[in-house]
């Protein structure tokens, strides 16, 4: 049984099935209204370096729904923002806390942290994982098409957190990837390694080029995410430039699978990686997206936080 979630490589193609499946029955007791209590008495620590709604919202409802409790962790108020070592934050969290979830930029801050706490810890998003993000994302993908294995994912834009989470969550249930990006924001080589690796014992195939048409073609599921991250703000205009070409419109998505659906992790800009009308129209899951971040996340707290 793993102690963290910091990146999707570590689980095994069983553990993000059990993910997805405990998803799917945890929302269908939420509809239902039935009270679920396993993390009564529990507490998990948030720490934010980075802004967020969805992860901060879902993360804090669903420790409330599970029957604990979560705690806002700004780093411009904890002592870590002055400077106290990561090493003994997490000493001292664990001496409190029953789980942290991190926001922050490097992976490597997240991975200390991990190493230090005796208690689980869940990444938030880094500058090069978003695995909760992904896991709600083949959630969703499982809900709309009633599976996930040979279907295929076609990612168009920056090579990106969520685009390496998303690649690794693909290659672990036998979903293809296909991805387009500009050269220059192409995803991180050693992702891709580790994942060409992972591919070869689930039958994904995984694809990178330069055409978006050419990585659409027979897409079950479009994705992208904004062309800027955060921390990249200052480059905002120089990816403008860079990423032309790159956005999901009517056209793009005609030149997919006629059943195909458009996802996006949010925030989004609508006329950059995305046009209006296809964000909005009838083949977006949007917000379903958003929503089962509720639902994934609530199963990754009760396994790691349970018992
Ligand atoms: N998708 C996502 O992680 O959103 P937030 O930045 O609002 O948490
Ligand atoms: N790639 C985006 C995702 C936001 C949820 C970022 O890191 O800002």
């Amino acid at each position: 049984m793993m102690k963290d979630l910091l990146t999707l490589s570590k689980l095994t193609s069983a553990d993000v099935k059990a993910i997805i499946d405990r998803s799917a029955e945890l929302k269908q007791m939420q509809k239902q209204g039935k009270v679920h209590h396993p993390l009564a008495n529990k507490s998990l620590g948030m720490i934010f370096e980075k802004s967020s709604t969805r992860t901060r919202v879902s993360f804090e409802v669903g420790m409330y729904q599970l029957g604990g409790q979560a705690l806002f962790l700004s780093s411009n108020d904890l002592q870590l923002g002055r400077g106290e070592p990561v090493a003994d934050t997490a000493r001292v969290l664990s001496r409190y806390l029953d789980g942290i979830m991190i926001r922050t930029f490097a992976q490597e801050m997240v991975e200390e942290l991990a190493h230090h706490a005796s208690i689980p810890v869940i990444n938030g998003l880094t500058d090069l994982h978003h695995p909760c993000q992904a896991l709600a994302d083949l959630f969703t993908v499982q809900e709309k098409k009633g599976g996930l294995k040979g279907l295929k994912l076609a990612y168009i834009g920056d090579g990106n957190n969520v685009a390496n989470s998303l690649l690794e969550a693909c290659v672990k249930t036998g979903m293809h990837f296909s991805i387009a990006c500009p050269q220059g924001y192409e995803m991180d080589p050693k992702v891709l390694a580790e994942a060409r690796g992972a591919a070869r014992e689930t039958g994904s195939s995984i694809e990178t080029t330069g055409d978006p048409y050419q990585a659409v073609m027979k897409a079950d599921v479009l994705y992208t995410d904004v062309w800027a991250s955060m921390g990249q703000e200052a480059e905002h205009a120089k990816r403008v430039k860079a990423f032309q070409g790159y956005q999901i419109d009517a056209k793009l998505l005609k030149a997919a699978s006629p059943e195909a659906i458009v996802m996006h992790c949010l925030p989004a800009h609508r006329g950059e990686e995305i046009a209006a009308d296809v964000i909005d129209g009838p083949q977006s899951v949007v917000f379903d997206e958003a929503e089962n971040r509720l639902h994934t996340q609530k199963a990754v707290l009760e396994m790691l936080m349970g018992k």
